[in-house]
């Protein structure tokens, strides 16, 4: 978020407009509580995470009252144009303020989640990603030394982007998410589960890593080890890594991606552009329509699914 934000500030700059930051998301501009951004004002802030302007759910957002708001906070401070970095929720509420408001609006994707269309990544998920990496192979360590199975819980949402991949760069035994696992039969996915962990430990009686992503099951990751101790009688250690994920220092791809999205934002608006998403398409920037982005969530690619699936039949 932070290099996001800079980026947008520095470029702006070049082109001689000013920039106002609004604190905490859309509460800043319901309640008219920003202040001007300038380039000395983003410095030293790249490799911090978080965000300097704060952020926060806004449920005003699903009203008309606070968009209205809004758009009356957008006009009082004469703005030309609006720039949101967020997830789809974000875009959404960006959609109702542009139909009353009439300024431009630019969104950049920023979630850990990658669930949205029209960019190959989102920032935040590499960081993300490289987190999850980094603790399962500390929890590999106690899953080594004890030939203990653990169940690694990943937060996504909706999403098994960072399931999939955590799971397959820390060589995760197996990946649970939306795409390979049929929620409405538990007791089924329960038996496989059991069966490819009986059939690995037959051959060799080592460590074993779930990787689960978070709103699959009901209870999630602990639930999970509670079912398949009453059901298979079969012992896992449960762990949530939760907003452990959400923070940190950016790792590199992050902070690159947001700032080429930041500069390439206020050249979309300099050039007219109003309602889009700006992403990174197959390493080129892309324009799309905000309306197009929130179509639908972004599916994890068949190719890494398969990947997984491969690599553990290989080991199975
Ligand atoms: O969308 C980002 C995300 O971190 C999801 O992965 C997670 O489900 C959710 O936000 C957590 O939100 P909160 O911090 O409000 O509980």
């Amino acid at each position: 978020m932070n290099a996001a934000i800079r980026s947008v500030v520095l470029a702006a700059h070049s082109y001689d407009i000013e920039v106002i930051g609004f604190y905490h998301g859309y509460n800043g501009l319901i309640n008219d509580d920003g202040r001007p951004l300038t380039p000395l004002d983003v410095h030293g802030i790249i490799h911090k995470g978080g965000t300097i302007l704060k952020s926060a759910r806004c449920p005003e957002m699903l009203t008309s009252v606070g968009v209205n708001q809004v758009a009356g906070t957008l006009l009082k401070n004469k703005i030309d144009a609006l720039v949101v970095i967020g997830g789809d929720g974000s875009f959404k509420g960006l959609i109702e303020v542009e139909k009353v408001w009439g300024g431009k609006t630019i969104g950049l994707p920023g979630t850990i989640d990658n669930d949205l269309d029209c960019t190959d990544y989102t920032i935040g998920f590499s960081t993300a990603i490289n987190t999850g990496i980094d603790a399962i192979d500390k929890i590999r360590d106690t899953a080594d030394a004890f030939d203990r199975i653990f169940i690694v819980e990943l937060m996504g949402r909706h999403s098994g982007q960072i399931a999939f991949n955590v799971g397959i760069a820390s060589a995760a035994e197996q990946v649970l998410s939306f795409e390979n696992f049929d929620s409405n039969d538990v007791n089924n996915e329960i038996s496989k589960i059991a069966n490819d962990i009986l059939c690995v430990k037959q051959k060799y009686d080592g460590s074993y890593i779930i990787v689960m992503a978070e709103n699959l099951i009901d209870g999630g990751a602990f639930n999970l080890a509670s079912l398949l101790k009453a059901k298979v009688n079969i012992d896992c250690t449960a762990c949530v890594l939760g907003h452990i994920q959400r923070g940190g220092t950016p790792v590199a791809k992050d902070r690159l991606l947001a700032t080429k999205l930041g500069v390439s934002a206020i050249q979309g608006l300099t050039e007219g552009r109003t309602s889009v998403m700006v992403g990174e398409l197959n390493n080129a920037v892309n324009f799309s329509a905000l309306d197009e982005v929130i179509k639908q969530n972004k599916k994890v690619s068949p190719r890494i699914v398969n990947a997984q699936k491969n690599i553990f039949a290989l080991t199975n």
